[in-house]
C-alpha cells in the first residue's frame, strides 16, 4: 500500500483554521484530518460549543476566536441582535448567558474565557442589540487579526531565543490549525525554516487524539517542513541519540509564577531535557498568561473520556473495560522552562508590565527581557 494520502502532498493550501463568513464561523473540521479536508459551518450555540468540546477547532487560540464568534453567533440565534434600547437587562441576561454557554467548553486554555469576557464586554456597554451585534463582530474578528499579528511577533522572538538551535523537538499542534496564523511553536518552526535556519523538527505524535501525527505532520508535509514524527515514547532517545538542540512547545495557561499547562506529555518533555542539559521553551501570546493564577496548583486541568486511551481514532487498542486516566493537559513548572517565547518579548518569571499592557499595538512588540 503506498504511503500516500491524498492530502500528504507537498502543496501548500490555504489553511484558514477558522474564519468569519456570512453571519457563522467556519472551521476546517480537525476531527476529520489528515484523511479529508472538510469545513464546518457553526450557525448555532451548540455547534460551536461541540467543535469546541469535540476538537473540531482546537489549540488555546483558535478555540478563543471560536468561542468570540460563537457570541455574535448566540446573539443572532437567541433574538439579543434585535433588542431595542429599551431592553438593556434582556440583553445583559443573554449576554451572560451566552458567555457562560461558551467559556464553559473547554476549561483549561485561559484564551477561550478571556476572548469571550472581550467580547461580552463590548457587547454589554451597548444601547441596543443591532449595536451590540455589531461591537461583538468587531471585537471577535478583531482578536483574529490581533492573533495573526501575535504569531508574527511570536516567530520573530522565537528566531532570537532560539538562535543557532537547527534541530527542534515539539509537541500537539501548535501551528497554523491551532491559529490564525502561522503559529507559536510551529510559527517559529516555519520562520526558521524560511530564513535557512532549521534541520529538521521531530514531532511527537501526542496520544491520545494524536494532534502531532494527525495535525502537525499534515501541516509540515504540506509546508515541506523537513520533519520526521516519533512515538511520545521516543523523545528521550531522541534527546540522548542528539538529535535535539531545543524543544519549544505551546501553552494553554501560562500561571503568573510561569508554571504552564500544555497537552499532556510537555512536562515529561521539560523533564528529559532539563537531564539532557537542553533548553526547553515555552511560545505562546500574552493572551494565554493568566496573571490571576498563582501557579500551576490552580491550573483546572481537563479530563476527557477514558475511552480515548482506549481506542486510536475508533479502533480499540485496550479491553472496553479496561480503566483509564486522560487528563489532557500536564503543568509544567517554571523552573524548568528557559523562557517564554511571546508576541510581546521573551519572558522569564516574574511577569510584569509587558503582559499587564495586553492591549498595546502588537506591531510594536519587541524582544524583551534578555536571557
Ligand atoms: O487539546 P488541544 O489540541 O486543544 O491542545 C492544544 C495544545 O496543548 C497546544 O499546545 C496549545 O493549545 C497551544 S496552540 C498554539
Amino acid at each position: 500500500v503506498p504511503d500516500t494520502a491524498p492530502l500528504t502532498r507537498r502543496t501548500p493550501i490555504p489553511i484558514a483554521s477558522i474564519a468569519w463568513d456570512a453571519d457563522a464561523p467556519v472551521i476546517i473540521d480537525q476531527r476529520r484530518l489528515p484523511d479529508d479536508l472538510v469545513h464546518w459551518r457553526l450557525d448555532t450555540v451548540d455547534a460551536v460549543v461541540e467543535a469546541i468540546r469535540t476538537l473540531a477547532v482546537r489549540g488555546a487560540p483558535a478555540i478563543g476566536i471560536a468561542g468570540g464568534y460563537g457570541m455574535v453567533v448566540g446573539l443572532d440565534e437567541t433574538g439579543g441582535s434585535e433588542i431595542g434600547p429599551g431592553e438593556r437587562e434582556a440583553l445583559a441576561s443573554i449576554l451572560d448567558s451566552l458567555a457562560g454557554r461558551l467559556e464553559s467548553a473547554r476549561p483549561t486554555a485561559v484564551n477561550l474565557s478571556m476572548a469571550v469576557r472581550r467580547v461580552h464586554r463590548a457587547a454589554a456597554v451597548q444601547v441596543d442589540g443591532p449595536t451590540a451585534r455589531a461591537a461583538a463582530l468587531a471585537e471577535a474578528t478583531a482578536l483574529e487579526v490581533e492573533d495573526r499579528a501575535s504569531c508574527a511577533a511570536i516567530a520573530a522572538n522565537g528566531r532570537v531565543a532560539l538562535a543557532g538551535a537547527r534541530r527542534l523537538l515539539t509537541h500537539c499542534n501548535t501551528g497554523r490549525l491551532a491559529t490564525a496564523g502561522d503559529g507559536t511553536a510551529l510559527g517559529i518552526v516555519y520562520a526558521m525554516d524560511a530564513a535557512g535556519e532549521l534541520d529538521e523538527v521531530l514531532a511527537c505524535e501526542a496520544r491520545p487524539l494524536l494532534q502531532g501525527a494527525r495535525l502537525t505532520a499534515w501541516e509540515l508535509g504540506q509546508a515541506g517542513v523537513p520533519y520526521r514524527l516519533i512515538v511520545d515514547s521516543a523523545a528521550g532517545a531522541a534527546m540522548a541519540h542528539g538529535l535535539v538542540d531545543a524543544v519549544v512547545v505551546g501553552c494553554d495557561r501560562v500561571a503568573a509564577n510561569g508554571d504552564t499547562a500544555n497537552k499532556v506529555g510537555t512536562y515529561n518533555l521539560a523533564v528529559l531535557a532539563r537531564h539532557h542539559g537542553i533548553p526547553f521553551w515555552i511560545a505562546g501570546p500574552h493572551t494565554s498568561f493568566d496573571l490571576d493564577t498563582p501557579d500551576g496548583t490552580a491550573i483546572v486541568v481537563e479530563e476527557r473520556d477514558p475511552e480515548e486511551v482506549r481506542t486510536a481514532r475508533g479502533h480499540r487498542l485496550a479491553p472496553a473495560d479496561a480503566p483509564a486516566w486522560n487528563p489532557a493537559f500536564d503543568v509544567t513548572p517554571a523552573a524548568l522552562v528557559a523562557g517564554y517565547i511571546t508576541d510581546v518579548g521573551i519572558l522569564r518569571p516574574p511577569f510584569g508590565s509587558e503582559l499587564r499592557a495586553g492591549t498595546r499595538d502588537l506591531t510594536t512588540a519587541s524582544t524583551g527581557a534578555s536571557l
